[in-house]
């Protein structure tokens, strides 16, 4: 089979894409309106609660899964987590392993193609803002996102005035299916290997810049680079007794991890059975944490604050994705250099981007080869084809961006708390916790602290569970009773059903192809 082939080329090639998967749009436009929105400061206990408690020790379990299904020669999640879970209630399940790459990758793969048509215009000479009053300038900003997203009108893409749009994104897709289509070494690990120092370098420019600004305005000697990192950080812990803060770090917590996502069960499965996955784990989410936290928390709210004033910055840095697209560029304008920050800025962002969306691509491939046989050309060209429908929903159903907003909201959350549990269960529960920590340390560089096995038993499962529970008494009514008001996110959800109906079908005959070929999909036989 085609896949035998694929390999990592190096034990630092793999932790970088690991980390170039986690480190993404997450980092620097999620993390800072999240925090901003959810207490300050004080949003970091529930965010460090939950990187504990969830964040390292799923992702533990989800790379040691992987690991062990490859060696029984399996790379997609339904067909892992089925040996691993020992059934098809697991396998079946499993397909959230392919549907979170899959449909966050529609909509991801867009926002990407923003961040590439924002560096464009700045290495080209900005937005032309420059010297305008300040509620102009975040007036013309917002107008330029409106015209690089489309989101005036369904179908707006497809206006002259918005070309740009079309042609940005059709370069995005296309680098994508390239690098995925040349494998694991030769795109995905090659791609990290250069974007990851890259975007550090870009990162530490700008924010360097930004915390040597000291009081730009001497005429608001209140908007200065600590009223910047105290409105990002300070503490208000009143935040800390609702539910919704306590949900949107568990969430946060898995999207920028890639933790759930499906990307690292299939990643690892092309480790062999005495590489290290424990401490690459470990350095991977390290990694991921010095950009979330160091870089994105630095940077867009700080600079925000510094050049809008607070109240402004409030108003501009709402959305979760659009922080860093009305709001920096503001910020930019009145920068000195801004121009060449501004594209340093947006460069990175492309890059954190597009390592991130490969790893969505990657597993989807994985399944496709598996399931169906199909050779590497025939996947990738079956893979363009489903991604093609997909994005081509969130691009027509531009307006108001609900399309999107409504696939991150329930696939790039909801999902992923039901994949996550999933993997805790199997892993603690059904591989065993004993067995499952001895199988993480066959040539791990370190072990695991003890405590884990308490903790990924019993704690993390009942912490998912509450925050579970807690998400859909907060979210499903109120929703449910908005759709009616809302076609096109009833059209997203068809989207959304159709895929897991699709992707079902698929595991359902892969099945049947890989038990007729002799091979243990149940997990009977221990290796
Ligand atoms: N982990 C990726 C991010 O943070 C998906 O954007």
């Amino acid at each position: 089979m085609a896949q035998k082939e694929q390999s990592w080329g190096s034990r630092v090639g793999v932790i970088l894409a690991v980390a170039g998967s986690a480190v993404g749009l997450g980092n620097f436009l999620r993390f800072p309106g999240n925090a901003a929105q959810n207490g300050g400061g004080a949003f970091m206990i529930p965010y460090f609660t939950a990187l504990i408690l969830l964040g390292f020790p799923i992702g533990w379990a989800e790379w040691t899964i992987g690991r062990y299904g490859g060696r029984k020669g399996f790379h997609s999640a339904p067909m892992i987590l089925g040996v691993v879970g020992k059934g098809r209630v697991a396998r079946y399940l499993g397909v959230t392993g392919v549907l979170v790459p899959l449909v966050v990758y529609f909509y991801y793969v867009v926002i990407e193609s923003w961040c590439l048509q924002y560096a464009f215009k700045y290495f080209t000479g900005g937005l032309g803002i420059r010297g305008a009053a300040v509620a102009d300038q975040v007036a013309a900003s917002t107008d330029t996102f409106a015209l690089v997203t489309a989101q005036r009108a369904d179908g707006a893409m497809f206006h002259a005035d918005h070309m740009s749009v079309l042609v940005a994104f059709l370069a995005t897709f296309v680098l994508n299916l390239y690098f995925v289509h040349r494998g694991l070494s030769k795109g995905v690990e090659l791609v990290c290997r250069y974007a990851m120092p890259v975007m550090a370098i870009c990162g530490l420019a700008v924010l360097i810049r930004v915390m040597t600004l000291g009081t730009p305005d001497p005429s608001h000697p209140d908007q200065n680079v600590l009223t910047g990192l105290g409105f990002m950080w300070n503490p208000n812990f009143s935040k800390l007794s609702d539910a919704k803060t306590w949900m949107a770090a568990a969430g946060q917590v898995f999207f920028t991890l890639s933790v759930g996502f499906g990307v690292i069960i299939n990643y690892a499965s092309y480790l062999k059975k005495k590489d290290d996955v424990v401490l690459s784990g470990l350095t991977a989410s390290a990694t991921n944490e010095f950009f979330e936290v160091a870089l994105g928390g630095m940077i867009t709210i700080p600079a925000a604050v510094i050049f809008l004033g607070l109240a402004l910055a409030q108003k501009t840095t709402g959305g979760t994705f659009s922080t860093g697209f009305i709001a920096l560029p503001v910020v930019f304008a009145h920068m000195p250099f801004g121009v060449v920050f501004g594209g340093l800025w947006f460069f990175m962002l492309f890059l954190a981007a597009i390592t991130s969306s490969l790893s969505m691509l990657q597993p989807v491939r994985a399944f496709l080869m598996e399931t169906l046989d199909l050779e590497g050309g025939l996947a990738t060209a079956v893979l363009g084809a489903v991604t093609f429908v997909g994005c081509g929903f969130v691009m027509f159903f531009s307006k108001d961006l609900i399309a999107l907003d409504t696939l991150d909201f329930w696939v790039g959350t909801f999902v992923i708390f039901i994949l996550a549990a999933l993997q805790l269960v199997a892993f603690g529960w059904i591989f065993g916790i004993d067995r499952g920590f001895a199988e993480a340390e066959h040539g791990a560089l370190m072990r695991i602290p003890r405590i884990f096995k308490f903790i990924m038993k019993y704690v993390a499962p009942t912490y998912l569970l509450v925050v579970f529970v807690m998400f859909c008494v907060q979210n499903v009514p109120s929703y449910v009773r908005s759709l009616s008001e809302t076609p096109i996110a009833v059209y997203s959800w068809l989207l959304i059903l159709g895929a897991i109906a699709v992707i079902a079908a698929v595991t359902v005959l892969g099945s049947r192809r890989l038990r007729a070929r002799g091979m243990d999909i149940d997990g009977k036989e221990e290796v």
